[in-house]
């Protein structure tokens, strides 16, 4: 698929002109020059080669992120036409941070931020922009909760991503984890925590177990406590498009509008290259905590430079190219290719983990709400099931041809006790490790059979 889309690479530098100029077909400093036989400043054939050949065996020691044998992290290469959008624009290198920096790459960026807010319900009143990534993402809606609320503490799951608690201290912010589990006396807990509290995280496709946290049951709560709701749906967040689907609960879902600001990361399953994160806020006056003065920018046009409104300077209008293009290609609505694409992957999960329950060998570790599945290998002990999950992580991988790429979970050991009493767990013991697959290619619907036939002669391979 690649290849298919070569050609238009080539088109981009016979037709790109930009303001009546090409792009350059030399890099051509007199200094470049004389370090290479080419007068347009590549370097030579003989270099070149050598470089290219160190570079593909270098890039060996990856794994193969593309193949849906990679069942382990968030991780995936981007669609190829959100290479082929970024690597046109990098051509050009436009910095989003002001419309001095990239006209229409500003004006793509908003374009599809606010497909991505009208997505989540937010209506046209909105405030928002790409970033970096869901840490940055994540700073700036915990930046603005410091500023509205200095003296009141940030609250977020101890399911939250590492990075809030980490955020909070970089904004000397003081923070607290609960749980957002909804036991027996979730309502009086959350009131009594609640208390005082100025902004709730609630994360919609939890890092670990990809849960999809209570945001229905939360909302009424935290307004009656005087409470800022932020969601964090750096992971989840494209799974909105499943919810008539029936694939997923959709209570949360239908409240995500309600929520004061909101993070999804595109580089996750937006089907783009990393560098490409996502914050919105409902309410636009949140605009004035950004308010600065530049002396270098904003001096093109009247109209908003992305730069007032973000935390970051200089970020690649590339990202802002990938994504417009992808969604231009795929859609963003409920019955689009893109939306068609996720669905696969949650199916995935679901027939994965049907698979771990009618298993003889394995066993899941919990109902996945999107398309992560824990699972582990059964055993009487919980330290024979680490044992056997860290032995089955490396034994998978050296398999040539047929390997799998998974990764470890670590389960607290009250957790796990809870959940599976039988199971002889020490006090001394206090995690357990177990597997833990994130499905987030289409492709891996078709090879969830091929998956569980090779997990279990890794199983067989390893007890012998
Ligand atoms: C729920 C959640 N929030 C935030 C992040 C951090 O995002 P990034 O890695 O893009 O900085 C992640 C990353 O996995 C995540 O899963």
């Amino acid at each position: 698929m690649f290849k298919e889309l070569l050609p238009y690479l080539n088109k981009w530098f016979e037709q790109a002109d930009i303001r009546g100029y090409s792009i350059p077909d030399s890099y051509g400093t007199e200094h470049l020059k004389g370090h290479t036989d080419k007068s347009s400043g590549v370097p030579s054939s003989f270099k070149l080669d050598a470089v290219f050949n160190e570079f593909v065996e270098r890039m060996k020691l990856n794994y193969p992120f593309h193949h849906p044998e990679y069942a382990g992290q968030m991780l995936k290469p981007p669609h190829p036409v959100a290479w082929l959008a970024y690597s046109m624009a990098m051509s050009v290198n436009t910095n989003n941070h002001a419309l001095d920096g990239g006209p229409p790459t500003s004006e793509m960026e908003k374009e599809v931020v606010a497909q991505i807010a009208a997505m989540f319900g937010y209506d046209d009143a909105f405030l928002g922009h790409l970033t970096s990534g869901g840490t940055v993402a994540n700073l700036e809606a915990l930046w603005v909760a410091k500023n509205l609320h200095p003296e009141k503490p940030v609250l977020f799951s101890t399911a939250s991503h590492y990075t809030h608690k980490r955020m909070c201290d970089v904004l000397g912010v003081e923070s607290r984890a609960v749980s957002l589990a909804e036991d027996d006396d979730f309502e009086v807990r959350m009131r009594a925590e609640l208390k005082n509290a100025g902004t709730l995280v609630v994360t919609m496709g939890t890092t670990g177990l990809g849960v999809i946290e209570p945001l229905d049951k939360l909302i009424p709560l935290c307004r009656e406590a005087g409470v800022r709701i932020h969601v964090d749906a750096a992971y989840g967040g494209f799974f909105k498009l499943l919810e008539d689907t029936g694939l997923l609960s959709p209570e949360p879902w239908q409240l995500l509008h309600k929520a004061d600001s909101i993070v999804i990361d595109p580089h996750k399953h937006g089907l783009q290259p990393y560098g490409c994160g996502c914050v919105l806020f409902k309410d636009p006056a949140v605009g004035r905590f950004y308010k600065h003065d530049s002396p270098y920018t904003y001096f093109s046009s009247d109209e908003l430079h992305l730069g007032e409104i973000t935390l970051e300077c200089s970020r690649a209008g590339a990202a802002a190219a990938a994504l417009w293009f992808t969604l231009r290609c795929f859609g963003l609505e409920k019955s689009s290719p893109f939306a068609l694409m996720l669905g696969d992957c949650l199916k995935a999960a679901r027939d994965f983990s049907n698979r771990m329950i009618k298993s003889a060998s394995f066993e899941l570790f919990e109902e996945p709400e999107t398309d992560i599945v824990t699972y582990f290998p059964k055993a009487g002990s919980s330290a024979e099931i680490s044992r056997l999950s860290r032995t089955l992580f490396n034994d998978t991988m050296q398999q040539g041809r047929s390997s799998l790429y998974l990764s470890l979970f670590n389960v607290e050991a009250a957790d796990f006790r809870k959940r599976f009493p039988q199971i002889i767990i020490t006090q001394a013991e206090t995690s357990v490790t177990i597997l833990r697959s994130v499905f987030m290619k289409p492709s891996h619907l078709e090879f969830t059979a091929e998956m569980e036939s090779r997990l279990k002669a890794s199983l067989e391979r390893i007890k012998r």
